[in-house]
């Protein structure tokens, strides 16, 4: 894990329950953060007391991010409890397989409504919060699908991760004048989260052996990443997507 001072800072985490999302959460909790861990299943508790247990502060907010009004408590109890919100990490999110062929506009929509309207409610809900400090980091969990390459039975998901880059390229105009930076991260195949939905230590093994890094990557490299941007040892960074993907979209 790398070190970077985020002691009394205040962040948000959506999707922590588990995968990328809850090491996130458990990396900023580290690094001294108070973490608010959002998410629709109660294992968020658990990571709040893994939180807890490693001597920071952590709250546990149900809130489904496609709901307007639950981000909006989300936010009213994180200021109710911490006062202010330094860092919003948009994690949330889901990656169905379908052809294009078969998607439906229900599926499109779904897919839509978390990954990409679910950011815009969480900045939205955040960010005169920022403004008001004239301080904040915002990091949105792109996917290289979308962001830098096109990936087969996913033009749903990978048009709300480009949709994702837009809005924070966009923002990062924006809101620079107030002290907030905001930068997307575009992982690409990350174990063992990642590949839960193929299930299938054949698939794994062949998307390992296209890394060029020659692993698959892990929760904590994302997290890492995060951390960074998340301090302010990268406060000349805003608008950009980074990669991180040992590689394989630079073949
Ligand atoms: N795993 C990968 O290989 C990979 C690669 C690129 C990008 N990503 C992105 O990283 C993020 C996390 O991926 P992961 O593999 O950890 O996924 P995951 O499925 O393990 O975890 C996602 C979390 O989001 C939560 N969630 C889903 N819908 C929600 C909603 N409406 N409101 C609040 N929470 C909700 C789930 O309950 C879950 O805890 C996603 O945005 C995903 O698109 C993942």
């Amino acid at each position: 894990m790398i070190i970077v001072g985020l002691k009394n800072k205040v962040a948000i985490v959506t999707g922590a329950s588990q995968g990328i999302g809850k090491e996130i959460a458990l990396h900023l909790a580290k690094n001294g953060a108070k973490v608010v861990v959002a998410d629709i299943t109660d294992k968020m508790l658990e990571v709040v007391n893994e939180i807890k247990s490693s001597g920071s502060q952590g709250l546990a907010v149900k809130c489904d991010i496609t709901k307007m009004e639950e981000v909006e408590n989300m936010v009213d109890n994180t200021i109710k409890k911490f006062s202010r919100i330094d860092i919003l990490v948009n994690n949330a999110g889901i990656y169905p397989f379908k052809p294009f062929l078969e998607i439906t506009e229900q599926d499109w929509d779904r897919v839509l409504n978390i990954n990409l309207k679910g950011t815009f409610h969480c900045v939205k809900a955040v960010v005169s919060k920022m403004v008001s400090q004239k301080y904040g980091k915002i990091i949105n969990i792109s996917s290289m699908a979308g962001s830098t390459v096109g990936f087969p039975n996913q033009a749903h998901y990978s048009a709300s991760k480009a949709g994702i880059v837009g809005l924070t390229k966009t923002l990062a105009l924006e809101l620079a004048p107030f002290g907030i930076n905001i930068n997307a991260i575009a992982p690409g195949p990350i174990d063992p989260t990642g590949t839960k939905t193929t299930n299938n230590i054949e698939v794994m093994e062949q998307i390992r052996k296209i890394i060029p890094i020659g692993r698959m990557g892990q929760p904590e490299d994302v997290a890492n990443l995060v951390l960074y941007l998340a301090s302010d040892e990268s406060s000349f960074i805003t608008g950009q997507c980074i990669v991180i993907d040992g590689g394989f979209t630079v073949q």
